[in-house]
């Protein structure tokens, strides 16, 4: 076993990585107080290590009020009691690092909680140190601040709603582009990104190995703060404003220099940037001047959305192997891809774009077998190793996601749209399908809690869980451990090219891997009917397939995968 830990590295590790996250209040409860926590997870790190992951992305555990389970952060540098202690993530650093692991923080200073002490100051009064923080602004003018239309400007919140609050003591508005519990940090201040970066070193210190900056695009706004287009939601789209906004380079450019530089070693840092275009995230990852290891884009998991989260959108093969090849093309040999399917954001994808009734283990390992031998570094969700899917959810009473609930609210009681077509959109796109438990045992609480769990576990836990795969040759997980070891075993699955061969075949997606060494050929059949591939290939071997018989003819069964490679005769 080799110890991994910060500062022993020159060469960029996160290539060869594969990346496992962790949503802390889902995974494991080990309190009985039905909410996941830190020994949870010391718990259970066998089975990541048999998994053979190499890094774990642990979601939010600082100090929060959970307006947004831990994406409102009220101390950095502090553990919420409610996931643990500083030594319970002491002991798991050490622990991961022991295994040979590395762990990896969620970054979320984009915006803080609104019970940070920065916001809490900033907010009574304008001659305070933190006053400037946070970007405040007056009523429009010729209007009665606090009056409906009195806003800054036009921007909804990704949270429904206006993106302002209108505080009394200052006179001012904030600016919340997510819930009125987590307002934008002004990145304008340099005392602002001093301290941030502080903090940042701080973790850095004590032993973690890089982080995931959450909505890290946005931290640089246009500072005129235009208006925006129309939504159907009846606010205006802020997204062109800062997206990419005139700054964000400099700032990243600035906390390298500040935080990374100084230490010896080799850190991943992946940035999740909503509405990232390939040639801005070529800019943020390129190995010669990109501030980033990689970024986290949204095309792909919007294909189903038509312009809004909301509106639905039917995805075709076509157009997820359009995007992603756009996206592997784009990045080319001098920038770098992150791949994944789920989140703690997003609907389970075997659900989603493959078939989990029929074909539930076939499609689950199929979408598996094609995103990880993509070029870039592959991210697993928590129980997306296992096929957990969507959940059968009955009534509005049944979410806790504070996106949903608010949309739900808007929708239903602002709107006066009927509440069964919005918890219809709600079943296909809410957060909360990948938030429920864990699903370790067929055990009450699917063993994740001896307690009530925070929120209802999938019924499906009696079939689909941990217990009954690890086991299990011919499960879900044993094939993710197996993509997960020709990572580590086949150097051309990290280092090869990336061709996309029969790009307009509705059914097939099928692509190369070519490095000197040798050449990979994948083929997934990503439909439940029956399919011929078109062309032989001599000399090549079934290195991994998802049906158990070996098969090697040219028909391909609903939704199979297959891997090929062939070595050049030097290898
Ligand atoms: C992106 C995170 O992934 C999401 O869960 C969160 O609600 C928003 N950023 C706001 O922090």
């Amino acid at each position: 076993m080799t110890e991994t830990g910060p500062g022993t590295d020159v060469e960029p590790w996160w290539k060869s990585a594969v990346v496992y996250q962790i949503y802390p209040r889902s995974f494991a409860d080990s309190n009985g107080d039905g909410v996941g926590d830190i020994r949870g997870i010391i718990d259970h790190l066998d089975h990541l290590e048999e998994l053979g992951v190499d890094v774990i992305w642990l979601s939010p555990v600082f100090r929060s009020p959970h307006d947004d389970n831990g994406y409102d952060i009220s101390d950095y540098q502090d553990i919420d009691p409610v996931f643990g202690t500083l030594s319970d993530v002491d002991e798991l650093i050490a622990d991961v690092h022991g295994r040979g692991m590395r762990l990896i923080m969620d970054l979320v200073v984009n915006h803080t909680s609104d019970e940070h002490p920065w916001f809490v100051a900033s907010r009574q009064s304008r001659s305070v140190p933190t006053s400037d923080w946070y970007i405040w602004r007056d009523a429009r003018p010729g209007t009665v601040g606090g009056q409906p239309g009195a806003e800054p400007n036009n921007w909804g919140s990704f949270f429904s709603g206006s993106a302002w609050e209108w505080v009394p003591a200052r006179e001012q508005y904030y600016l919340h582009l997510f819930s009125k519990k987590q307002p934008d940090l002004n990145w304008e201040n340099p005392d602002l990104r001093a301290a941030v970066f502080d903090m940042m070193s701080w973790w850095l210190d004590r032993g973690v190995d890089g982080f995931r900056m959450d909505v890290i695009n946005f931290i640089s706004k246009d500072p005129s703060l235009p208006d925006g287009e129309l939504m159907s939601t009846g606010y205006g789209d802020g997204t062109p404003s800062f997206s990419y906004g005139p700054r964000v380079h400099e700032y990243l450019a600035e906390m390298q220099a500040e935080v990374f530089a100084p230490r010896p070693g080799v850190y991943l840092t992946v940035g999740e940037m909503p509405a990232v275009t390939p040639e801005q995230a070529l800019a943020f990852t390129d190995e010669t001047y990109g501030q980033l290891s990689m970024v986290f884009q949204f095309e792909h998991v919007d294909l189903d959305s038509d312009g809004e989260k909301w509106a639905p959108r039917p995805v075709t093969v076509l157009d997820v192997k359009e995007s992603l090849g756009r996206w592997q093309s784009a990045m080319g040999s001098r920038g770098w891809n992150s791949l994944y399917w789920n989140n703690h954001d997003q609907p389970r994808a075997v659900s989603r774009f493959g078939d989990d009734r029929t074909y539930w283990y076939e499609s689950a390992t199929a979408l598996a077998t094609v995103l990880h031998l993509h070029r870039g570094t592959p991210y697993v969700y928590q129980g997306e190793e296992l096929g957990m899917t969507n959940v059968p959810f009955d009534t509005i009473d049944d979410f806790r996601d504070i996106e949903s609930l608010n949309y739900y609210d808007a929708e239903v009681h602002g709107r006066g749209r009927a509440p069964d077509d919005v918890l219809a959109s709600l079943r296909r796109k809410s957060r909360d399908n990948a938030r429920t438990p864990m699903q370790w045992t067929a055990d009450e609480h699917a063993g994740f809690t001896h307690g009530t769990p925070w929120m209802p576990v999938n019924p499906n836990a009696r079939h689909i869980n941990a217990d009954a795969q690890r086991h299990d040759d011919r499960s879900v997980y044993a094939h993710y451990r197996r993509l997960i070891a020709l990572r580590h075993q086949e150097p051309v699955v990290v280092d090869g090219d990336f061709e996309m061969i029969l790009a307009r075949h509705p059914q097939l997606y099928a692509f190369r891997r070519t490095s000197p060494e040798s050449q990979l050929t994948v083929y997934a059949n990503l439909s439940s009917q029956p399919v011929t591939v078109p062309s032989a290939e001599p000399g090549a071997t079934l290195l991994l397939g998802n049906y158990h018989d070996g098969a090697d003819g040219s028909d391909l069964r609903p939704w199979e995968a297959r891997v090929l490679i062939r070595r050049t005769s030097s290898t």
